[in-house]
């Protein structure tokens, strides 16, 4: 195969929802298809949601486990397969829109009943933001649910993109029949609990051979409804898809294994294999001959007798190989790594070479931040790895005074891993941590004892948002930080952060400092 081919084949992506929405049925689902996995339940790290929220230790303890899962590589047709898992406990969110940054198109799961809910809502603000091609699961059409047309408006509205059905589902809950498959032109016959399409058949719309499999009224009704989205919808356009504008959407019941197959193949078929890359100095493109990379995610190792991270690493352009050199742009440093790991399906295993789209696991002791760069030795920083603007915020204080360096030390590190955000009070000096869930507070304080030795306190301050502020009217930010003085922060790149007491407060102050731009995320 050539180096080219080998990019080409690449389908690395993440499979996106709302809790309970059906993201693990159907990354196991997909992962059978593979043959990654032989049996159903092997899929295990998104069950964490369902731990009780104050048991976050067994949280950490299964996000352990979940490294291995964190990638799941396999072989599918003639392609090379790389989901990326997302955390499914909301306080992680942070994780799973840094995990967006590493793929190159989605799949977004909705559940028929419940529709677009809040989690999958936010999730694709970051794929719009980076025009990242998705594609849409309407999941559990084995049960009572929403109309069809109905979730395709609320689909449109609520995830502002345009839509248009590959399949259509024949009626749904207990009379749910199967769906016609508008990409291939085939009906694919459902019955419950069978776990595999009990029929799938070539067939034309107009032929009368619908109302054998379906009877009258369903067929009568498919067809009006065809009609209906042939004269509404327009044609399925993969250059749109691409762009990132026009979402297709398959309807199905992961648990009953049904339509997945299908999704999987028209998803292979037109999903983009690695897209160019931004960084500050130039695009880089899959297909070069030099390696590139970035680090996208740290995973600590909760056992203290092992305390060593893994890096994971996306590899933008190039091929990466063991035991050569490489430049870590930010040290502008050689290193080269011995045991690199690939990550195919559950095991993990050394790898020898990994090519434009992988994703590669570097075993690391602090030597790595969130959005590092590596390098054959061109000087490149990757773009695009926001921080949101956190929603719960605490100072944090030191509880043994013997202990200072260690606790900065600590603090340090977490923030580079990613775990929340610093900010430090411009007025008096003390630092905040900001989180988008309560979770990551009880995270730090335990992390910060077990491998750090220091222990920390936290202190309520009353804060709704922090944001990013800049402007090219020097007089007016001069002006803006010194009536806002107590509430000027900087971030751990040493920005200027506005600390908004209320939402009141926020829209006051962008009412009357109209030269200032606030930012809700620190990619401006
Ligand atoms: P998540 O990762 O998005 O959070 O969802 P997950 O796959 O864990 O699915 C949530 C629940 O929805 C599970 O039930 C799962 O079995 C069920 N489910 C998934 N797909 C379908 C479907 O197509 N039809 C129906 N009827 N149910 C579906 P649970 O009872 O919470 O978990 P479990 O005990 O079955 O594992």
């Amino acid at each position: 195969m050539t180096f080219k081919e080998e990019i080409e084949r690449r389908r690395t992506f993440a499979v996106i929802s709302h809790p309970d929405a059906g993201k693990t049925t159907l990354t196991e689902k997909l992962l059978l298809f593979g043959g990654a996995i032989h049996v159903a339940g092997a899929v295990k790290s998104n069950k964490i949601k369902k731990t009780a929220t104050s048991d976050w230790m067994e949280i950490e303890k299964q996000r352990g486990i979940s490294v291995a899962t964190s990638v799941m590589g396999f072989e599918y047709r003639d392609y090379k397969i790389n989901i990326l898992d997302t955390p499914g406990h909301q306080d992680f969110a942070e994780d799973t829109f840094r995990t967006l940054t590493a793929v190159d198109s989605v799949i977004v799961v909705v559940d028929v009943a419940k529709g677009v809910e809040t989690q999958t809502r936010k999730l694709m603000e970051v794929c719009r933001m980076r025009k990242t091609p998705v594609m849409i699961f309407v999941n559990k059409m084995d049960r009572e649910g929403k109309d069809p047309f109905d979730i395709l408006d609320e689909l449109e509205e609520e995830l502002q993109i345009a839509v248009r059905p590959l399949s259509w589902p024949i009626d749904q809950g207990e009379r749910f029949k199967g769906v016609y498959n508008l990409y291939q032109e085939s009906l694919d016959l459902y019955q419950p609990g069978k776990q595999v399409i009990t029929k799938s058949v070539q067939l034309n719309l107009a032929s009368s051979d619908l109302e054998t499999h379906i009877g009258d009224k369903l067929s009568q009704k498919l067809r009006d409804d065809v009609e209906l989205i042939t004269e509404v919808y327009e044609p399925f356009k993969q250059e749109s898809y691409l762009a990132g504008e026009l979402a297709p959407v398959f309807f199905g019941s992961a648990l009953n294994n049904f339509g997945v197959k299908e999704l999987l193949d028209c998803f292979v078929e037109i999903a983009p294999s690695p897209r160019p890359v931004q960084t500050e100095e130039r695009t880089v493109n899959p297909l070069e001959d030099e390696f590139s990379g970035f680090v996208f995610k740290i995973h600590a190792n909760m056992d203290p007798n092992h305390r060593s991270c893994i890096a994971f690493v996306k590899v933008c352009s190039g091929k990466f190989e063991r035991n050569v050199n490489y430049k870590h742009v930010r040290f502008n440093r050689l290193m080269k790594f011995s045991s690199p790991t690939a990550f195919m399906a559950q095991k993990k295993e050394i790898l020898d070479e990994a090519f434009a789209g992988d994703i590669v696991g570097l075993p690391d002791n602090g030597n790595f931040k969130i959005g590092d760069t590596l390098t054959s030795g061109e000087m490149l920083h990757f773009k695009g790895l926001p921080s949101f603007s956190p929603e719960m915020f605490k100072y944090i204080e030191n509880a043994d005074p013997m202990k200072s360096k260690q606790l900065q030390r600590g603090i340090e590190q977490l923030m580079d891993e990613g775990v929340a955000q610093l900010f430090v009070n411009q007025f008096n000096g003390r630092k905040i941590i900001g989180t988008v869930g309560q979770l990551q507070f009880e995270v730090i304080q335990y992390r910060l004892l077990h491998e750090y030795g220091a222990q920390c306190r936290w202190e309520p301050i009353n804060l709704y948002k922090a944001c990013w502020i800049e402007s090219d009217d020097v007089a007016q930010l001069a002006d803006f930080k010194k009536r806002k003085f107590q509430y000027m922060a900087h971030d751990k790149e040493g920005r200027d952060v506005f600390l908004a007491e209320s939402s009141y407060i926020l829209m006051m102050a962008q009412q009357d400092f109209k030269n200032i731009r606030f930012h809700f995320n620190s990619e401006f």
